[in-house]
């Protein structure tokens, strides 16, 4: 495991946003894992002024999103695919047929996790998956459990994640209660795992993830046990470790 630690959230964006932009140079073809969240939002931005600059080219590249709510429709400014399409897609020349979202809205929500199982088993693992990390130590929406639930599944989203969430909806009861997201299995699949960590209120659950006993009731310590994982972190999350 490497940890790359960044002045600030601006120095973490740059960084984290050059190893996907040297992943995407350098294979072209690659299956990027993608993250919503506050956490990615500087490293997409660098990825546009990339593409939009110097031409760092998405023409062939396929994605896999981590997550999607359930219940909210692709047009609902706080769906994961909207964020998506707002934040990187929309500003890149990504094809939208190399897009893949699990359909949260789908009426048997367990069969479209089935479906998008599939999918991620298609590509054999994402070439580069890029992670935030929940307070409550989860990745994906895979929260804290007794088990690492492997395969795409729907989850009970905890109240630590529901009141995290709920600055971007106009009132709490708004927040989804569930979503569908990858399992660990999906996401240990990666060849290359990319984190980003940002501010002084991940720092006590970004220790806990790098340097505590590996556990489901810390998802994202399973990352320990993946053998090309990057952390890429601000100072402020740093200041435990
Ligand atoms: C988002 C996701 C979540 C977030 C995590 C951190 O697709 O899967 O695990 O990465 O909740 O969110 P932020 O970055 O908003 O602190």
């Amino acid at each position: 495991m490497k940890v790359i630690i960044a002045k600030d959230y601006e120095e973490m964006s740059r960084k984290a946003a050059s190893i996907l932009a040297a992943q995407v140079a350098l294979k072209p073809d690659s299956v990027l894992g993608l993250a919503t969240g506050s956490s990615p939002i500087g490293l997409y931005k660098n990825l546009v002024r990339w593409h939009k600059e110097e031409g760092l080219d998405f023409s062939a590249i396929s994605t896999v999103n981590l997550d999607e709510y359930v219940g909210l429709p692709k047009e609902h400014d706080q769906s994961y695919r909207y964020f998506m399409n707002d934040n990187l897609f929309a500003h890149v020349n990504i094809d939208p047929a190399n897009v893949n979202f699990p359909d949260a809205m789908a009426e048997d929500v367990e069969k479209a996790c089935e479906e998008y199982n599939a999918v991620l088993e298609s590509f054999g693992g994402a070439d580069l998956q890029l992670l935030g990390l929940g307070h409550n130590g989860h990745i994906g929406f895979n929260e804290p459990a007794d088990d690492f639930c492997k395969k795409v599944h729907v989850t009970e989203l905890t109240d630590s994640t529901i009141d995290a969430n709920k600055r971007f909806f106009a009132s709490r009861e708004e927040v989804p209660t569930r979503a569908v997201t990858m399992g660990i299995g999906n996401i240990m699949k990666a060849k290359k795992i990319v984190v980003v960590v940002s501010g002084a209120d991940k720092a006590a659950i970004l220790k806990a993830s790098i340097c505590g006993p590996v556990t489901p009731a810390v998802p994202a310590s399973i990352l320990q046990f993946h053998p090309d994982v990057t952390f890429v972190v601000d100072e402020a999350a740093a200041s435990e470790l």
